[in-house]
């Protein structure tokens, strides 16, 4: 019993009892929470919002889930059946209000009890409930609420089981790969999709109270949201708001529309009607305009200008509510390549406010597995911080997870990170059942209604890869043909679309990502080849090509996709898994390896470009894998490090590939590229993934990269196979051009220092805003081979003389260069600059490669600069945390490709 409400309630009751209306909201996330499985032998003290994993460990029921193997031995707790009880005192009320359960997320099959009736059946988790309760309220006593939740994996067999006898045919993927030691029938439930495994996460199909829940208690009206839509045209903003009102009976409300910093009031009022006795809900719309002479400013991407957001606040009686405005518009750009060549395909590129932007970014998955509010934020907003720190300015929400909160796309405007948002359909096909596509009516209509207003988003995409999951075939199906599978598909998209179109007519939708946009519509929601190069997105993935090699890529229109995996370091790693696991091929290491295949192609990837082990000198390099000395504990640390180096170095090229190729398109129509976005960045648990951040927040080598590879006026070099020539490419993604530029490239052999062998500099005009410029050097070599004998640094200096770029191009058989010629490197002076900021110097006397700083400390934070390639003698760089930790000179380390984890 929470003494504080009961006084809080009494206290509202007297305020108002001369007013036509009240509301109150009394927060049930706050009251004791129970929790017991069906058999009521284990039990506990539950959190809201939370999960049932959570609640289990921190009862001291079950391990860390995330620990070792736990993620195989939990699995009964996603078969069992649990309850969550918990009870409310409520004062007395004399103004007859109605009491109503606003539940903002249940995962996912639960049934709601209020004082022992049946109130509410949940089938999604995706889907908000208000609920009317006043008829079972108990007034100056205790109320229970208590919710049975279904065991989410049996209910989905159950389901796939009806559908097959129904349909004489399964629903693909009807399990996922064994490699994923996960739950089969994800498609069957409306509950994140990556919570039955994924194949760079564990399963964990949680149930529990995932979002905010409240008793409402309110008399006559509730004002209970606000959505704003801007448009921007014939030079001034047009504002469409809509008020969501709940009511009963007939009366009158009123509404004031405020935006301070403008200037702007704007009122209304509105008569609405229900029948006495039921309630009634209302969405009522004002249109207005902004006044020509109080334009706003613009709100811009990351690296393109302000994030301007203005408060806008909306009153209904003494009802207010508050929210950020920015103003942005937003197109996508498919017009012909060529309007004569049609074959040539189509652009897919978008402009905010007029001007094209290069999308540079990367993938998003949820943060944690589990629902724990305090620490999902904290890890939200350090990950998002670090894709704004290193000039990223989209995130693809990627659409096997969940829709995230209205404070995380807040924070993302803040940020200047644009968001391209999937729906959460994922890698499957999904029922068309009329129940099913009531669901998810419901969830779409919800959500976009919901996101549409907040200033970073970008796209809506249907789905991820299930357009290009048919046509691939990807999965055994019988008694199920491509046409129907083509039927079902449409059927769903087109309807998601029509939503979409109707709730956010200025925001673009497309069907799924990948998608070839236009071209997909008009071939009627299916293309036949939905990764052409030529049309809209494309996802890529190949671990059996050199990709430490420019050559190597396609030319898309737009990489929404892409990427190779790596372990995290030894420090992360064995916070997760015992010391004596902690080898290539372990079974605890062997369980956390989702990706099929990944065990070898990681090591063919790795040692196509590192040195095989001295151990394991008499083995070929492409059986690499037969070698013990490479699987065993003793070698994994530096593995993981030269994993970490592939990544970096494979996500760099393949990036800069792509920017190369910004407004340049080649004698058959491709190019025109304005998209990479890499997968992915972050992580669920400590496991070989594609993530550039670790679990334990950590950035990885290729994070640190990110910062050089997206860098907005760039310098690229790439030894070009055709001509034996090292090409040059000036990257410009401003909006302004980049002038009096001065490049610089030396060419360095390993064998003489830090002196080079040649120099040649350049001087530039122009490069123009939003272009890339080829810069064809004299640096010749005979063959490939021979480049193993020289590292090249192009530097990039602005008309000041400034060093704005510098590109490191290093051999792709760095397996034939002399370890011994690399330098010694030292620690040089630590100094501490402020509570959150040291200073490190390090130093070293000959090139030193993949030089890595790493502190004995664990912190949150990152090194302004890491994982590069010293070809000075001194480097200084920060340590920048978001919490203070006292360090000393003693507690950082450095190293480079010859000693790191040797
Ligand atoms: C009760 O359920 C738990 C969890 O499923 C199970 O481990 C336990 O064996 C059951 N106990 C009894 C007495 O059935
Ligand atoms: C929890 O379980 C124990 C043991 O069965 C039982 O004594 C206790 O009353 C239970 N507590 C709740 C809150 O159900
Ligand atoms: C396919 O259809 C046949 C004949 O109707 C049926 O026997 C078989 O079980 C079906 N296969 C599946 C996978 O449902
Ligand atoms: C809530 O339900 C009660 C009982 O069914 C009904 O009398 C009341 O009018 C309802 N309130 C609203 C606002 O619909
Ligand atoms: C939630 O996270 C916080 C911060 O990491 C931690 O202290 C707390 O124990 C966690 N709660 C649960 C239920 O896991
Ligand atoms: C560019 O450099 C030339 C000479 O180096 C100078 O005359 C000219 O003013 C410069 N232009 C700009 C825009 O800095
Ligand atoms: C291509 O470059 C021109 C010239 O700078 C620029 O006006 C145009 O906006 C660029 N197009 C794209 C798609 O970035
Ligand atoms: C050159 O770069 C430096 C360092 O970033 C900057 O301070 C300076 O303003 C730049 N000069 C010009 C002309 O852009």
């Amino acid at each position: 019993m929470h003494m504080s409400q009961c006084a809080r309630l009494f206290w509202l009751s007297l305020l108002f009892y001369s007013t036509e209306a009240f509301n109150d909201l009394i927060d049930l996330s706050l009251q004791p929470w129970g929790f017991w499985s069906s058999n009521k032998t284990i039990n506990g003290t539950g959190n809201v919002p939370g999960d049932i994993y959570s609640d289990l460990f921190a009862s001291g029921h079950i391990d860390n889930p995330l620990f070792g193997e736990n993620h195989l031995n939990l699995r009964w707790v996603a078969e069992e059946d649990w309850t969550y009880r918990t009870t409310v005192y409520l004062g007395k009320e004399t103004q007859q209000p109605g009491y109503f359960l606003d539940l903002a997320s249940v995962d996912t099959i639960a049934t709601v009890y209020w004082n022992g009736e049946k109130v509410l059946h949940t089938r999604n988790q995706f889907v908000p409930y208000h609920v009317n309760v006043t008829d079972l309220i108990i007034e100056s006593g205790e109320n229970e609420l208590m919710i049975k939740f279904k065991s989410p994996v049996r209910y989905s067999k159950r389901r796939a089981e009806e559908y097959a006898s129904v349909f004489g045919h399964k629903l693909p993927p009807d399990c996922n790969p064994d490699i994923y030691h996960g739950e089969c029938h994800q498609n069957f439930i409306r509950k994140a999709q990556y919570s039955y495994a994924w194949d760079w996460g564990p399963s964990f199909p949680t149930v529990g109270i995932a979002g905010d829940i409240y008793l409402n208690v309110y008399r006559g009206q509730l004002f209970h949201d606000f959505t704003f839509k801007t448009r921007f045209n014939n030079g001034k903003w047009h504002l469409q708001m809509e008020f969501d009102v709940f009511h009963y009976g007939s009366r009158t409300v009123d509404f004031e529309v405020r935006i301070p910093e403008l200037g702007v009031r704007e009122t209304d009022y509105y008569r609405v009607s229900s029948s006495k006795s039921m309630q009634g809900r209302s969405k009522l719309r004002l249109k207005f305009s902004i006044p020509i002479e109080k334009e706003p400013k613009r709100w811009w991407p990351n690296g393109m200008g302000e994030q301007k957001l203005y408060d806008i606040h909306v009153a209904m009686g003494y009802q207010k509510k508050q929210k950020k405005i920015g103003f942005k518009t937003v197109e996508l750009v498919q017009d012909y390549i060529d309007p004569k060549k049609p074959e040539y395909g189509r652009n897919f590129y978008f402009k905010i406010n007029d001007v094209p932007i290069f999308l540079k970014g990367t993938n998003w998955i949820p943060v944690s597995m589990f629902r724990n509010t305090t620490e999902n934020k904290a890890r939200t907003e350090f990950l998002l911080d670090s894709v704004a720190e290193v000039g990223m300015n989209v995130i693809r929400l990627w659409g096997g997870g969940y829709y995230e909160s209205n404070e995380f796309y807040d924070y993302t405007a803040q940020k200047g990170i644009l968001v391209w948002q999937d729906l959460m359909f994922a890698c499957a096909l999904y029922p068309t059942t009329e129940e099913f596509i009531k669901l998810t009516d419901a969830e779409v209509y919800t959500q976009i209604d919901r996101i549409a207003d907040h200033t970073s988003l970008l796209v809506v995409a249907g789905n991820n890869e299930n357009e290009a999951a048919i046509r691939g075939h990807w999965w055994k199906t019988s008694n199920y043909t491509e046409n129907q599978q083509v039927k079902d598909y449409v059927l769903l998209y087109k309807r998601f679309a029509k939503i979409a179109k109707e709730l956010m007519p200025n925001v673009p939708f497309v069907m799924s990502s990948p998608s070839n946009g236009i071209e997909t519509e008009q071939e009627g929601g299916v293309a036949k080849n939905p990764y052409d190069n030529r049309y809209g997105d494309i996802h890529y993935y190949n671990e059996f090509v050199n990709l430490w090699r420019d050559e190597t890529y396609l030319t898309p229109r737009c990489a929404s996709e892409y990427g190779v995996q790596s372990y995290p370091l030894r420090e992360t790693m064995l916070n997760w898994i015992n010391e004596s696991d902690w080898e290539y091929t372990s079974k605890t290491m062997f369980h956390r390896q989702h990706h099929p295949g990944g065990i070898a192609t990681n090591l063919l990837m790795i040692f196509q470009h590192l040195p095989i082990p001295s151990e394991c000198k008499s083995i070929k390099r492409e059986d690499v894998h037969q070698c013990k000395y490479v699987t065993s504990n003793s070698y994994m640390s530096r593995l993981a490090y030269f994993s970490q180096i592939h990544q970096a170095i494979a996500l760099k090229v393949q990036t800069l590939h792509y920017r190369r190729f910004r407004n340049i398109t080649t004698e058959d129509g491709l190019g025109n590229t304005m998209c990479a976005m890499y997968w992915q960045l972050n992580d669920v648990w400590a496991a070989p993934t594609w993530s550039t951040i670790d679990f334990d927040q950590n950035w990885k080598l290729a994070h640190y990269e990110a910062r050089r590879f997206f860098a907005s006026s760039a310098i690229y070099a790439y030894a070009d196979e055709a001509d034996f020539n090292l090409k040059v490419f000036l990257l410009n993604d401003h909006m302004t051009p980049l002038q009096n530029v001065t490049v610089n490239i030396q060419q360095l052999s390993w064998g003489n220092g830090l002196d080079p062998i040649l120099t040649e500099e350049f001087h530039v005009d122009s490069v123009p805003a939003g272009t890339s410029q080829v810069l064809n050097t004299e640096m010749k070599f005979s063959k490939m081979t021979e480049l193993s004998e020289y590292l090249y640094v192009s530097t990039l200096y602005n008309s000041t003389g400034d060093k704005i770029h510098e590109d490191v191009l290093v051999p792709d058989f760095l397996f034939e260069v002399d370890f011994n010629t690399f330098g010694d490197v030292r620690i040089g002076d630590v100094k501490r600059i402020d509570e959150l900021t040291y200073e490190v110097n390090v130093t070293t006397d000959k090139v030193s490669p993949f030089t890595w700083i790493s502190c004995k400390k664990p912190f949150i934070g990152w090194f302004t600069d890491n994982g590069f390639h010293m070809i000075q003698t001194l480097r200084t760089v920060r340590l920048v945390t978001k919490v203070e930790v006292d360090l000393q000179k003693s507690d950082f380390e450095v190293c480079n490709l010859k000693n790191c984890y040797v």
